[in-house]
């Protein structure tokens, strides 16, 4: 059998992206990549208790604790190495990396984003902001892509996206809502799974 592609997942929230991971593992949707660690900003995120539950270590690491971003993202790279993580998601993270840690991990780091990039997304844009810039606009269609992480923000080479029609009387959650069943949660453990087969590929 192959080896597989160490995963670790960045949170901040309720982690139902993560979720969506753990459930794709479960039933045999990820094979060529494992969940070793979960990463989150937040010593309060649901997340953490969606990994406790489904056995996955965690860490939680701030930026508020340390003096510099250098000194953050040296212990984020700590972290990761000491569990050989190979593959970064970035699922609902909102704590901001530097160039300095993006371009350590070419290729390597994938967001998910509830929008079609390059529509509502890039500084200031993340989480219900992107429903509410979208149903302000009055797009007729939105939905979520999943793309590499670079140094320019939502600005990486794009894996794959998904249309959600946006509907008479929608608010920001319920929109927010349906990008997730209906391309969130699809789209990021399929393009875990793509890139995880190309890691162990070489
Ligand atoms: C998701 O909708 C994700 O796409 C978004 O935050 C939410 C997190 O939900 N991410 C961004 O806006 C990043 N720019 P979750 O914690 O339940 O997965």
């Amino acid at each position: 059998m192959l080896r597989k592609t160490k995963i670790a997942v960045f949170v901040s929230g309720g982690g139902t992206n993560l979720q969506a991971l753990i459930d794709a593992q479960n039933r045999g949707g990820i094979t060529a990549g494992e969940i070793v660690l979960v990463v989150s900003s937040n010593e309060k995120a649901y997340a953490l208790e969606r990994a406790a539950k489904a056995g996955i270590d965690s860490c939680v690491i701030r930026r508020k604790d340390f003096d510099s971003q250098d000194a953050y993202e040296d212990s984020l790279k700590a972290k990761l190495a000491e569990y050989g993580v190979e593959l970064i998601v970035l699922a609902g993270f909102m704590s901001i990396l530097s160039a300095g840690f993006t371009s350590a991990y070419p290729e390597r780091i994938l967001n998910v984003h509830p929008s079609l990039i390059p529509s509502f997304c890039g500084k200031g844009f993340y989480g219900l902001k992107v429903h509410e810039a979208a149903l302000a606009y009055g797009v007729k269609v939105t939905g979520a892509t999943v793309h590499f992480v670079n140094e320019v923000p939502d600005g990486g080479k794009i894996l794959l996206q998904k249309a959600v029609a946006i509907e008479e009387g929608d608010t920001p959650e319920v929109l927010q809502r349906r990008v997730m069943e209906q391309a969130e949660w699809i789209l990021l453990p399929q393009a875990v799974q793509m890139v995880s087969e190309q890691i162990q590929k070489g």
